[in-house]
């Protein structure tokens, strides 16, 4: 499997330089912030599945001859010191994957920073602990987010050499929004939000900039939606129709719980929506919490020669405590209840 990360030249004078970060920065306007205040910090959803797991999970969407087999999870968050542990039964999941791609959202700081609201600070050890989870050299971390930018243009170009440096794939710097697979399947890192003014990662009013007319299928993989809310808002919801009358498919990540997963028909086509898969990784445990959604797709061509999507899986995951320092991250058997929610 050959991966290259697709360049772009970026067009604005220093889009690539330090622009100073303040202790309290936010990307919404009133109304979203007031719901984010209401969502996250007041009541917050109490059962996070929203929704049964729909019937075409595990099915062929549409008919193809499978290629490629891609493997998604949500955002990668701080875990606090927490000893994390992922269960061989999520291993299993994605044993027969050729890729993985996950949010990673937030920066490793090895120097101590200025304290920001709402930071994302990882320690070192979450690289060690995806490294044993899947082979860093076909992981492709997206850094595209609403923490992207909390520790700056210098915080942001260490944490990304870094994560390279352990040997895994980044993408989402704005210069390289993407990841090529075999020169056939475009998968785009973008993000609708910034927490701090930010001009150096890959955003969704850019991304049909990032779309590539002469690969075979075009995969948008956007942090955006909101905080905590078990479905999107109807504009969210038409902003995907429109992306879904271009993109191929859309896999999304920013709520921290997990969101509908759809299908929407396009020129006989089935194309696959997941409006948010929730989170991989947090360091709060509470027993039958079902925090996100993991999921796999095979793609190839169809009858007439045409990229479409296959087979998808998916399952919700949860996490455990195990003692007083320690978590496991497992799939989650219980089946999701269709209250607060619905099929979209
Ligand atoms: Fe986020």
């Amino acid at each position: 499997m050959q991966l290259l990360k697709h360049k772009l030249e970026v067009n604005e004078d220093g889009w690539d330089h330090e622009i100073p970060t303040t202790y309290f920065s936010q990307p919404y306007g009133f109304i979203d912030c007031m719901e984010w205040v209401y969502n996250v910090l007041i009541n917050p959803p109490v059962n996070y599945c929203c929704y049964k797991k729909s019937d075409f999970n595990n099915t062929n969407i549409n008919q193809i001859i499978p290629q490629i087999r891609i493997g998604f999870i949500g955002d990668i968050m701080k875990l606090n010191g927490v000893e994390f542990i992922i269960s061989e039964n999520i291993k299993s999941f994605f044993s027969d994957t050729d890729l993985l791609i996950g949010n990673f959202e937030g920066t490793i700081l090895r120097d101590s920073c200025k304290p920001v609201f709402m930071g994302q600070v990882h320690a070192e050890s979450i690289l060690e602990i995806l490294s044993g989870f899947f082979p860093p050299s076909r992981t492709v971390l997206s850094c595209a987010n609403n923490h992207s930018g909390d520790y700056g243009w210098t915080g942001f170009c260490s944490s990304y050499q870094l994560i390279q440096d352990y040997g895994f794939i980044t993408i989402g710097r704005r210069d390289e929004p993407s990841i090529v697979i075999d020169g056939k399947v475009n998968i785009v890192s973008c993000t609708s939000w910034s927490n701090q003014k930010c001009n150096f990662v890959a955003t969704i009013d850019e991304a049909d900039r990032y779309f590539l007319d002469d690969a075979a299928f075009n995969i948008l993989y956007p942090h955006w939606g909101y905080e905590m809310q078990l479905n999107p808002k109807l504009r969210q919801v038409q902003q995907g129709r429109e992306l879904l009358s271009k993109w191929d498919m859309v896999i999304g990540h920013h709520s921290h719980c997990p969101q509908p997963i759809v299908l929407h028909e396009n020129n006989l086509r089935q194309k696959l929506m997941a409006y948010s898969l929730g989170n991989f990784c947090n360091n709060k445990a509470i027993q039958g919490r079902q925090i996100g959604i993991i999921l796999k797709v095979e793609l190839g061509p169809d009858q007439s020669g045409a990229w479409a999507a296959g087979r998808v899986q998916w399952e919700f995951i949860s996490i455990s405590p195990l003692n007083d320092r320690s978590v496991e991250l497992s799939i989650s058997f219980r089946q999701g209840l269709p209250i607060n929610g619905q099929f979209i």
